[in-house]
């Protein structure tokens, strides 16, 4: 029993949460992330081969991995980069825009990035609440005779509204360009991620999915497309000429390599992740305060995130302090998107223009917590997690009774 404080004294101290001094929930630190490898012995042969050669960079691996992941998306063209960072960039380039991209800003710095590279003014439209997609209601408003594209993220990939967004961007002819870096195995109506609007934008950084260690993937039914940003990928070179004002962004065999081998075992870990999920949402779904992304009626996720949001009344704690009382268990978490793009400082010249003006993304920015979450987590880690943030929740909400 707790004794110094008389109205916690009904708790025991094993209930004791450990940002209030009880026993951490776990001994060592969970990661938020942990990518999904397999055994490197595995791929030595395959080492040794790219070392023989002495090609170690965009050759016949990258080929082999780009005509795969084609393969799986069912889409006609992939190329690969070194980062969906540069991706972005490529594709901005190779589609032309200028002026203005109607963009969300509740998503990650690199998509907004991408359009200031290149001398494009973002316009950044709210997300929509529950999906936190970019509210297609919100875009005719924003759309100017400036406006050359939309740029629609999937969310924790999470699928945007993909058939509304053509129907927008056929109508005022804007290109339409998929933020896809989180939305490996995201499905639409049925349909893989991968094959929508101009292009798709796929991140192989190590928090994704589908890991190369590092690295992007462009997805392109436009064969002109694929065909700039394979010379703009290597400096713009097209034969012995310099056509393109390109980047040197390709992506190396040894990357290509890890990328093929994980392509062969990703189907296991979107369905483990995706019960991880479940098992989550199952655990967390009847605390007071707390809420998950809404995924549409006919989309999938991607299972890249674990996000819940908080809110402080019903939970007891702000997400702010919940992330502090998760890190005292030794839980890594991660406030997810946050800040807001127009609230980064990178950003501040566009503050004033933008700070009140998108209420559901500055909420989803202050609310949201990314849980741990990979593909060979245990169910028992996922209980645990739960079981400390019930813990906390109900710590709290008995003392203030
Ligand atoms: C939505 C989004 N866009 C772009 C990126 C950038 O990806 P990369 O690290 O491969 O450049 C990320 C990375 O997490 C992302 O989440």
């Amino acid at each position: 029993m707790v004794e110094s404080d008389n109205s916690v004294s009904l708790i025991c101290e094993q209930d004791r949460p450990a940002f209030l001094g009880g026993k951490p929930m776990f001994d060592e630190p969970l990661h938020i992330i942990k990518p999904t490898l397999f055994d490197p012995e595995e791929i030595i042969p395959d080492l040794k081969k790219i070392f023989s050669l002495g090609n170690i960079t965009t050759h016949q691996y990258v080929k082999k991995f780009e005509e795969e992941f084609a393969r799986y998306l069912g889409v006609r063209n992939a190329v690969a980069v070194s980062s969906a960072t540069s991706g972005l960039m490529l594709a901005v380039k190779g589609l032309g825009l200028s002026g203005e991209v109607i963009v969300p800003s509740f998503t990650f710095t690199a998509t907004v990035h991408s359009l200031v590279w290149n001398n494009v003014k973002p316009v950044f439209v709210d997300c929509e609440e529950g999906t936190c997609n970019i509210d297609v209601s919100k875009i005719e408003e924003k759309i100017t005779r400036d406006t050359t594209a939309v740029m629609p993220v999937y969310i924790f990939g999470n699928p945007p509204a993909i058939d509304a967004l053509q129907t927008l961007a056929a109508h005022y002819n804007l290109k339409l360009v998929f933020d896809s870096a989180q939305a490996f195995g995201a499905e639409y109506k049925g349909v893989l991620a991968g094959g929508f609007g101009d292009c798709e934008i796929f991140s192989l950084s190590p928090t994704k999915v589908l890991t190369a260690v590092e690295g992007g993937i462009v997805t392109t039914n436009n064969d002109a497309l694929a065909k700039f940003l394979r010379e703009a990928r290597d400096y713009g070179k097209s034969g012995d000429d310099i056509s393109h004002i390109g980047l040197s962004a390709r992506m190396s065999e040894l990357h290509a390599l890890v990328g093929l081998k994980n392509l062969k075992g990703v189907d296991g870990h979107l369905q483990r992740r995706r019960e991880l999920i479940e098992l989550y949402k199952g655990l967390l779904g009847t605390l007071d305060g707390i809420s998950f992304q809404k995924i549409p009626e006919g989309s999938k996720a991607s299972a890249n995130y674990m996000v819940i949001f908080i809110d402080e009344e019903g939970f007891g704690l702000s997400r702010d302090a919940l992330c502090s009382a998760l890190k005292a268990d030794n839980i890594g978490t991660k406030k997810y998107f946050y800040p807001a793009v127009h609230m980064q400082a990178a950003y501040s010249m566009f503050r004033d223009e933008y700070g009140p003006r998108l209420p559901v993304t500055e909420k989803a920015s202050d609310t949201g917590l990314a849980l741990p979450l990979y593909g060979h987590m245990e169910r028992e880690t996922v209980v645990k997690v739960c079981r400390a943030i019930k813990r906390i929740h109900n710590f709290i909400k008995t003392t203030k009774e």
